[in-house]
């Protein structure tokens, strides 16, 4: 059952405005969307196969799967496990580099004309540099998000996204290079989420993603191996989402000026009205993609309809109103 149906205001119908007057337009960190709904880092690759759908220029932008300097082949097989409400991946980052990217998927998103979020993502601190400087003076990308979920090589394979230190050296070799605002993709794998995020957003970050999946593990009893290859993954989907929105809230609540793309666990038009009231400007969606490739293009017509019945003529009214 959608949370729509749920948690139905009974006055909310009285208060009704024409679909018409409703806006769903917001800005994130300098770039104007027309609506809040993107799409998920590695749920949805460059979105040709989600185009199949549904057009995918009606959704606020594209976020695509994170881009490493050279192609990668990915983690062994099992990469992936179900776990309740969610899945557990470990894919190991798995793309075509830097070149093909822009060889093959950029040439169609500019196309099809989308706003496109480049992910990025290294294994150390020149990997990200180098991948920030090839995307510059690249049209239809509207900004970075700086995949900080990833092993540094460099430091005994700690994520860098654990280290608040080593997530702004991160984000300052980004912002040496690139020419459109930065988002930096945080983990809720840490004591102090506030932290990293001052941490970064000092070292040049203009917004911030939140949140990367949780990291997990899943044993099958019979045979008592991990079910995935690599032992840990990262956990997603609903399980995740209470998570997600406490990392909004709180960053928000200590960072009430910095832009936030919420994400974890969204599936229906409920979650995303709980990501934008906890501070969230936009949402991400990933794994709900996977059990209904429409779910971003019925998100933005079922928050248009939210909004309607209940008389808000602009979803921007709902960003950080958490009562
Ligand atoms: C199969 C899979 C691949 C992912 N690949 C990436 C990735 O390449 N870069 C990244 O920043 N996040 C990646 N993520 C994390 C998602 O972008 C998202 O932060 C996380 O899954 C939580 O959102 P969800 O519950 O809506 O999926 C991946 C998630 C999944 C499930």
């Amino acid at each position: 059952m959608s949370s729509d149906v749920r948690r139905v205001d009974p006055m909310a119908d009285e208060r009704a405005i024409p679909e018409s007057d409703v806006d769903l337009r917001v800005e994130l960190a300098g770039v104007h969307l027309d609506n809040p709904i993107t799409t998920a880092s590695g749920c949805f690759a460059a979105g040709q196969e989600i185009d199949r759908f549904f057009d995918v220029t009606e959704l606020g932008a594209i976020v695509v799967k994170s881009i490493t300097p050279e192609p990668r082949e990915g983690l062994p097989t099992p990469r992936m496990a179900e776990t309740p409400s969610g899945m557990l991946n470990a894919i190991g980052l798995q793309n075509p580099g830097i070149d093909a990217w822009l060889e093959r998927d950029l040439p169609w998103l500019q196309s099809r004309q989308a706003k496109v979020v480049a992910s990025i993502a290294g294994r150390t601190v020149d990997d990200y540099r180098e991948v920030a400087h090839r995307l510059r003076r690249q049209g239809g990308i509207v900004a970075l998000e700086v995949n900080l979920s990833c092993p540094n090589v460099e430091e005994r394979g700690l994520v860098f996204a654990c280290s608040a230190a080593d997530s702004a050296q991160v984000i300052a070799a980004v912002a040496s290079e690139a020419d459109v605002p930065i988002l930096a993709k945080l983990t809720s794998d840490v004591t102090d989420v506030v932290e990293v995020a001052e941490a970064v957003v000092e070292a040049g970050a203009h917004g911030l993603t939140l949140i990367n999946t949780v990291l997990g593990m899943a044993i099958d009893p019979e045979t008592g191996r991990p079910e995935l290859w690599n032992t840990y993954g990262g956990l997603s989907g609903p399980a995740i989402r209470p998570i997600a929105v406490r990392n909004v809230h709180q960053v928000h609540a200590a960072l009430p000026a910095v832009p936030i793309l919420g994400c974890g666990g969204i599936r229906d038009v409920g979650d995303v009205v709980q990501f934008l009231r906890a501070g969230a400007s936009a949402v991400s969606v990933g794994t709900s993609t996977f059990v209904d490739p429409f779910v971003g293009q019925q998100l933005v017509s079922d928050l248009r309809r939210w909004l309607t019945r209940r008389g808000i003529a602009s979803v921007r009214e709902l960003i950080g109103s958490v009562g």
